[in-house]
């Protein structure tokens, strides 16, 4: 990769090991994602994907191997510095208070990123209006891209599965991204839920002119709506390059579409 566009990564990875006893999650995995780009990670089951975004996010430590956000060294930081920083996630198994209504789950997330709490509200009332106006507005802005107006109400835990998604990704959206990751945002949906989800990853995309790095299984949502794609197996990266150049990859076929019909 030639220097200008390595001078463009909003994120980069290098040389990451991760391992858990005797499972060595990731290999000495180096990759970047640019300002303005959607790479897909892709790779069968256990092959580490997960692990990646848990490393970018500092969920998990990685042995060795170090991580950049902006060009600055975040290996070392913790998942809510990381948050502020502008690295959002959504998770493969949804992490939303289940008990708070979709609106009141926004909100907190917002509070989260404000790092906002009772003291500032105490002691700069006025401060800490003026940004309750603006997270509210934000909030509701969100509410509707991702047309989640008919839910906005209803808790959680009484919606059906494909909105708690949507809710999910809208969690990470009032965290005002640069990066999103997003951990098989459609995992478990309808052909129509999933088709919603594309959209609003797009909109998304091309509205804000965020990053993302997307894990998912659903080879044609990701030939589709993917820049570049990453091919992750047992830890290893065995392939990077444009969906059409990933289709053809002997290496791919083998390790993962082969695997990928079953
Ligand atoms: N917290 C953990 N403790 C022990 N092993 C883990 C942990 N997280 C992941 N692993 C192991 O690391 C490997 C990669 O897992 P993961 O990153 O979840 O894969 P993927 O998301 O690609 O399915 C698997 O073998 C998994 O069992
Ligand atoms: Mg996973």
């Amino acid at each position: 990769m030639n220097e200008m566009a390595e001078n463009n990564a909003i994120l980069k990875v290098e040389n990451l090991e991760l391992s858990f006893g005797g499972v060595q999650a990731l290999k000495g995995v180096c990759l970047d994602v640019k300002q303005h780009e959607l790479l897909a990670i892709i790779g069968p089951n256990g092959a580490g994907k997960t692990s990646f975004m848990n490393c970018v996010n500092a969920f998990y430590h990685p042995q060795e191997g170090r991580v950049f956000f902006e060009g600055r060294d975040i290996t070392n930081l913790r998942p809510d510095q990381i948050s502020r920083l502008g690295v959002s996630r959504t998770f493969q198994n949804i992490q939303l208070f289940v008990g708070l209504s979709v609106v009141d789950n926004l909100m907190a997330a917002r509070h989260f990123k404000m790092n906002y709490n009772w003291l500032e509200g105490a002691f700069y009332f006025g401060r800490a209006r003026r940004a309750e106006v603006e997270n509210r507005r934000i909030v509701e802005d969100i509410i509707d891209l991702l047309e989640l107006e008919p839910v906005r109400k209803q808790v959680v835990e009484t919606i059906p599965y494909g909105l708690r998604k949507r809710v999910d990704l809208a969690r990470a959206l009032v965290q005002d991204p640069k990066l999103l990751l997003l951990d098989e945002p459609m995992a478990g949906m309808n052909a129509e839920e999933k088709e919603d989800m594309a959209r609003f990853i797009i909109d998304v995309y091309e509205l804000w002119g965020i990053s993302a790095v997307l894990v998912e299984h659903d080879m044609s949502v990701v030939m589709d709506i993917a820049d570049r794609i990453a091919v992750l197996d047992f830890g290893r990266e065995i392939a990077v390059g444009t969906p059409e150049e990933i289709k053809g990859n002997p290496k791919v076929i083998e390790a993962y579409l082969g695997k990928a019909a079953e």
